[in-house]
């Protein structure tokens, strides 16, 4: 097998895929498999009631929140968002700092008016931005948690009464954070979760009375929540994936999975400060734990350490195309011994 640091979608537990492979043959020896069994059946109930429960138990959450599984990915949600929640006069705060949270930024003044609280655009989005005092008027306060493309992570945020709502699509589930300090949080699946094809939305329940305008039900967090995820045919296969591996995650814990992904960035990050070929990208005290960027000081060593270690078995580490260098995605499911191989193959290169 290929060591895959692809940002997403990205590895997923090796049980996980066994366990799914298993369950799409005969889904619990029910006869059926599970790309065949009914959302409005028993066993899928069931399903959906453990993994709602354990996004709860995982970010310490209690039952204030729904939990809903949706589809359209992350640019779903940078629309439905101020759909829901800014009305056409009102005004929300976005914090930019990077491709993203710009994207999320650009659907909020379709439906209302956007302030940028804090941006890092003039940089090339290096660093996470100052935000200052946060007005009390903006109906919500959008981030974008980790910025997968520049590799640059939030590791304070804004104090407010103003609700906080977190794009924590390439984090959800990699540390332990005060989660009750936002009011909304989504993440796609294909990064850190399951497969491709859901999204998950935790919302706090008192945020869906808050809904703005008249939408269709499939458009709004209300109908949704109502409906426990099932108001159209949801992603079961997807769905059930993620559970597996929320399962996989609560057996080791999210403080312990936390402790991890430090020790797995800092093995990374200390060989890059070491190296005389490679250096990092993002602002050191900003730099993400999840996407570790860096770059060859000589260009062409660039194309020349993407095949080295692709004869190591090493895939996925070409940085996004609009930066280019390179990108390790150390998601929960890469192990430490993933690491220490492209840090082996980074000093191999280096002695030439
Ligand atoms: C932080 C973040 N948000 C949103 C997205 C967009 O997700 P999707 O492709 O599902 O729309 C990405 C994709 O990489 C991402 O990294």
């Amino acid at each position: 097998m290929l060591i895959n640091f692809d940002a997403g979608p990205a590895t997923l537990p090796r049980t996980v895929l066994e366990q799914a492979s298993e369950a799409i043959r005969d889904y619990n020896s029910s006869g059926l498999s599970i790309l065949e069994i009914p959302h409005r059946g028993k066993a899928f109930e069931a399903i959906l009631e453990e993994a709602n429960s354990l996004v709860k138990t995982l970010l310490g959450l209690g039952d204030d929140y729904a939990v809903l599984w949706l589809q359209g990915g992350g640019r779903l949600q940078f629309s439905m968002l101020p759909m829901n929640f800014l009305g056409a006069d009102e005004t929300a705060g976005y914090i930019e700092s990077g491709h993203w949270a710009e994207e999320a930024l650009h659907n909020a003044v379709l439906y209302g008016h956007a302030e940028v609280l804090g941006s890092s655009k003039e940089d090339q989005y290096r660093y996470i931005p100052d935000w200052g005092t946060i007005p009390e008027h903006l109906q919500y306060v959008h981030l974008t948690s980790n910025n997968t493309i520049y590799g640059t992570q939030f590791f304070r945020f804004p104090e407010t009464d103003v609700p906080l709502v977190a794009d924590m699509s390439s984090e959800l589930f990699s540390r332990k954070l005060d989660y009750s300090r936002f009011s909304l949080i989504y993440a796609v699946a294909q990064k850190n979760i399951g497969p491709a094809g859901v999204t998950l939305v935790v919302v706090r329940k008192s945020m869906l009375e808050k809904q703005k305008r008249t939408l269709p039900g499939i458009l709004s967090y209300k109908a949704e929540a109502d409906n426990n995820s099932v108001l159209n045919t949801p992603p079961v296969f997807a769905i059930y994936c993620s559970l597996l591996t929320l399962r996989w995650i609560h057996s080791i814990g999210i403080e312990a999975m936390d402790r991890r992904n430090q020790e797995k960035a800092d093995l990374l990050y200390t060989a890059i400060d070491n190296s005389k070929l490679f250096y990092g990208v993002a602002r050191k005290e900003d730099r993400s734990l999840m996407n570790v960027c860096f770059r060859a000081h000589d260009d062409s060593h660039t194309q020349a350490f993407l095949d080295f270690a692709r004869e190591r078995n090493i895939t996925g580490i070409k940085g996004h195309r609009s930066v280019g260098g390179f990108r390790a995605s150390l998601y929960n499911a890469i192990g430490i011994e993933a690491v220490q191989q492209l840090v082996d193959a980074l000093h191999a290169f280096e002695k030439g």
